[in-house]
């Protein structure tokens, strides 16, 4: 994980706790409200073209997610706003020039660059786009001291992550409990596009599906949405209000956990007591595996219905409030403890941001081939979602055979 530099994930003890100080903080509500506005206004590009694809639908509805949670991460960690494109259309290849084209290869072939060696990825006999990894991998560091440096000079006054750690950086004046060395803020900036990129995006991806399997669910979220999208669709306005679509993040989040399961090694010797009060001594120096997915689908916790994909569970009955799992520690798709996501907030406002837009624009069907029928073609989504693998983050692998149709709302 140190590819692009030491970070808050690839360290522990005394560096990990002053970089995590530094760098997790920054994730706040100018953060948020960056999130939200640009969310929104990458997903008004994306309707634009996915709505007038017509009743054959498009075939790149996933990976047009997946661009929204990169460019968002351009636009609001390092104040390089993208257009959305279109994955369908042809590309230009641009590889290895730009910034933007270095951090998304890298982020894309993830398990590649943190696997090989730059040197090995580099040898004439490897593929073209293993060899391309290779030239982000020795680029992508060179590029953020090339944007840091012009951050400085600039002295801009924009709010994204990267001017505010150069801010934050310069301040401390070399101070040892609050400076970020070059190369820190190089390995910091990395982690946190591929933190954030993935996890959101591959959630996002598996709700679209869900909504398209659960037509009923949509309706649902409509009904709040079309509420709160009579005021100014400003973030500190509608953002709290959108319960349901938070609600819906989270059912999806339960049952498509993006990281599956947490590593940890226990400092000394410990009992862990189970909700069935049965006891687990663990020795000093254990390595535990916590598995998210267990915890999330088990009966013993969300009752029989703990297979079902129901939003609503995380609403009481009035809606107004949360209802928190009845378990404490039975939900954690953004980890725990002081390890746990700063990214957490940043993601909820990215979902919620995404769907708000998209169900107050749209509906969206799944196309039906050849002598389908509606339940056949849910079933055949739904083997699509299952069929999906832990590539660091859990994702489809069959992304593109999910064919949608969007269709303006009336
Ligand atoms: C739905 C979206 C997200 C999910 C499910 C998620 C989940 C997680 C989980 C489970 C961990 C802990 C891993 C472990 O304990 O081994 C983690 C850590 C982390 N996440 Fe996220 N994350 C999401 C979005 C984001 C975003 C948007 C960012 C930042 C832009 C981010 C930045 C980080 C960072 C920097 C860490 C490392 C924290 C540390 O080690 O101190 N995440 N995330």
């Amino acid at each position: 994980m140190e590819m692009c530099g030491p970070n808050i994930v690839s360290t522990t003890g005394d560096a990990w706790r002053r970089q995590r100080s530094i760098v997790a903080p920054l994730i706040n509500e100018k953060i948020s409200s960056a999130t939200w506005d640009e969310t929104r206004a990458q997903v008004e590009m994306m309707l634009n073209a996915y709505t007038k694809a017509g009743p054959t639908g498009t075939t790149s509805s996933v990976l047009g997610l997946k661009q929204i949670a990169f460019n968002v991460l351009g636009a609001v960690g390092y104040g390089k706003p993208q257009e959305w494109v279109d994955v369908a259309l042809p590309a230009t290849d641009t590889r290895g020039n730009d910034f933007l084209d270095v951090l998304r290869n890298l982020a894309d072939h993830i398990v590649i660059a943190a696997m090989i060696p730059a040197k090995v990825l580099l040898s004439p006999v490897m593929p073209r786009f293993v060899r391309d990894v290779g030239t982000s991998l020795i680029a992508f560091p060179k590029h953020a001291d090339t944007l840091v440096a012009e951050e400085r000079q600039s002295r801009s006054t924009s709010n994204n992550l990267m001017s505010t750690i150069v801010k934050l950086v310069d301040e401390a004046k070399g101070d040892s409990k609050t400076y970020l060395s070059k190369e820190e803020i190089s390995g910091n900036l990395f982690l946190f596009t591929l933190a954030g990129y993935d996890t959101t995006a591959n959630t996002m991806g598996f709700a679209l599906v869900l909504l398209a399997i659960y037509p009923e669910w949509q309706k649902w979220l409509q009904e709040e949405i079309d509420q709160v999208a009579q005021g100014n669709h400003e973030y500190s306005v509608s953002y709290p209000q959108l319960k349901r679509t938070l609600a819906f993040m989270f059912e999806t989040l339960r049952v498509c956990t993006p990281l599956l399961h947490a590593l940890r090694e226990s400092a000394f010797a410990d009992t862990l007591v189970c909700a069935q009060g049965l006891s687990h001594p663990i020795p000093a120096d254990t390595e535990l595996l916590l598995s998210f997915t267990v915890l999330h689908c088990s009966p013993i916790y969300w009752g029989e219905d703990a297979a079902d994909f129901k939003p609503d569970r995380w609403l009481k009955e009035d809606g107004s409030r949360w209802n928190e799992p009845l378990t404490k520690g039975t939900f954690m798709p953004w980890s725990f403890g002081p390890r746990n996501c700063p990214g957490m907030k940043m993601s909820q406002v990215e979902f919620v941001s995404a769907f708000y837009t998209i169900l107050r624009h749209c509906t969206i069907e799944p196309v039906l081939q050849d002598g389908e029928s509606l339940d056949q073609a849910r079933h055949r989504l739904n083997g699509i979602l299952r069929d999906s693998l832990p590539l660091i983050t859990l994702q489809m692998q069959r992304p593109e055979e999910v064919r949608l149709r969007w269709t303006r709302r009336g």
